[in-house]
């Protein structure tokens, strides 16, 4: 069962005639830009903003109308997958690299779903090392800084080169970190100079909806 297209799918049945929507990235996004790009060739007349190169390269492909960030007011509803999600809805975001346009475009909207297959969900948040985006300028002195949190961060690669953001930073992704108080930490993490923004989404997603394995799908 294709849990992730099977949310993706049921987020889309939510856009309406004249929204504006904010494209997530990730494979599971992807599933929800491809239902999206059908939709508007029945005729659905929306415009969207993405938060990835890869998401908009993708909806422009499928007759999405892209519009820049600075030309929308707000953002009705922004569809994105999440690395884990815990019981409080407080998510880690960003194996795809995307977290920080992820974030502003999510703090933009009136609603973020997010769109997750059942193994996304957990107790605790941290079992997926937590990215956090760092600017290329004295990154071995964040990374320090990150250290004496006692996160164990590892600079993101990409085919042995460094991984590169759409904003031409760098990840440090942290390891073994049970993070049992989202806000405090995201709070420790954005307050080190060198760090531009931390994955974990706190109080940010309206609605979760879960593809399950058994074919059902359920809204948190
Ligand atoms: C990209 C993200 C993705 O939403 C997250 O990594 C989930 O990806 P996928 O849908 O491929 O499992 O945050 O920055």
């Amino acid at each position: 069962m294709n849990t992730k297209k099977l949310a993706a799918e049921r987020a889309v049945e939510s856009i309406e005639e004249g929204m504006t929507v904010g494209l997530g990235t990730g494979s599971t996004a992807y599933f929800a830009i491809e239902k999206l790009g059908q939709r508007v060739r029945e005729g659905l007349t929306i415009r969207a903003v993405a938060t990835s190169k890869r998401s908009e390269e993708q909806a422009l492909g499928l007759g999405i109308p892209i519009v820049p960030f600075a030309e929308v007011g707000r953002i009705d509803i922004t569809i994105d997958g999440a690395d884990e999600v815990d019981g409080n809805l407080q998510l880690i975001k960003g194996g795809g690299g995307a977290l920080l346009r992820e974030k502003i475009v999510a703090a933009r909207s009136d609603k973020m779903f997010v769109i997750v297959g059942e193994d996304k969900l957990v107790e605790t948040l941290g079992a997926f090392p937590l990215p956090v985006e760092i600017v290329p300028f004295a990154h071995e002195w964040t990374l320090d800084n990150l250290k004496a949190l006692h996160l164990n961060p590892e600079l993101r690669l990409d085919n042995g080169d460094l991984y590169v953001t759409d904003n031409g930073n760098y990840i440090a992704d942290c390891h073994g970190v049970s993070i049992t108080d989202p806000a405090a930490l995201h709070a420790s993490l954005n307050a080190i100079p060198g760090v531009v923004e931390n994955g974990l989404f706190v109080d940010m997603a309206h609605t979760v909806i879960v593809g399950r394995e058994n074919g059902s799908i359920d809204t948190i």
